[in-house]
């Protein structure tokens, strides 16, 4: 793992998305796996803007969405479908076919898990992924003790991420209580991840996912065992890293290491 340390929410967002970039030139047909949420917000922003500027081009390119909500319509304001063409699709260039959401209407679940799984390695495997972190460690919504071999599958939301995710919805009793989500096991398979998180409320998780020990009550922890993960944090998720001046100093270090 190796962890950027940015001093706000928009150096953290835009170091990230950096990084999306850079797989994206190297790759034009790169899959791209995506996450919803408050975080990722200004990395699509940023993506965006340098889609509009500087050509950043999305026209090959395909993704994969990490989750769902179960029960709400693609049209509901909450859903992740609605979510994404708001904050990302609609604003670059990626053919409508070459996205995948999961669906939370199917009515059939453990079909459409398979599919979605199949359609992963069919493309060629995530080449990206981007995350998130739950108050509670989680990765997409594989809550505590999922196991790391899990797959794209129907899971009960943790009672901690319905009160998270609350104030998004009128009242908590909107909040979806099932989600469909790739599994820890599809997130480890790709290429490349990289994790973000901001705010006060996440350094404990943070903490626990970088330097805590490897266990399903943390899902992030998992990460560890992946071979090529970033971690971007902004100054106050960083504040429970027992090792930040550590990453800084690599940081700083970096460009005069001989080249490998
Ligand atoms: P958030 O959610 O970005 O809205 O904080 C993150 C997550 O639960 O993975």
């Amino acid at each position: 793992m190796e962890v950027f340390i940015s001093e706000t929410y928009e150096e953290m967002s835009k170091a990230a998305a950096k990084v999306v970039a850079k797989t994206l030139n190297a790759k034009p047909d790169a899959v791209l796996g995506m996450a919803t949420g408050s975080t990722p917000l200004g990395l699509y922003k940023e993506l965006v803007r340098m889609h509009r500027e500087e050509a950043l081009d999305f026209s090959q390119c395909t993704t994969f969405n990490l989750d769902e909500y179960v029960g709400l319509p693609v049209t509901h304001e909450q859903s992740y479908h609605y979510f994404m063409h708001e904050n990302f699709f609609k604003h670059v260039n990626i053919p409508l076919q070459n996205i995948y959401i999961p669906s939370g209407t199917t009515d059939n679940y453990p079909a459409f898990c398979e599919w979605y799984e199949t359609r992963i390695e069919e493309c060629g495997g995530i080449d990206i992924q981007i995350l998130g972190i739950g108050s509670d460690g989680h990765i997409a919504f594989n809550e505590p003790t999922s196991s790391f071999n899990s797959r794209t599958r129907l899971k009960t939301l943790a009672e901690q991420t319905i009160d998270d995710n609350a104030r998004f919805f009128e009242k908590r009793q909107d909040v979806p209580i099932y989600a469909i989500t790739m599994g820890v096991g599809t997130i480890l398979e790709a290429e490349h991840i990289i994790l973000l998180a901001n705010g006060e409320n996440k350094a404990d998780a943070v903490a626990a996912a970088v330097e805590g020990p490897v266990t399903s009550m943390i899902t992030a922890s998992a990460l560890q065992l992946h071979p090529e993960t970033d971690v971007f944090v902004d100054g106050p998720a960083a504040t429970k890293l027992q090792m930040a001046d550590y990453y800084n100093w690599i940081q700083k270090m970096k460009p005069g290491a001989p080249q490998m």
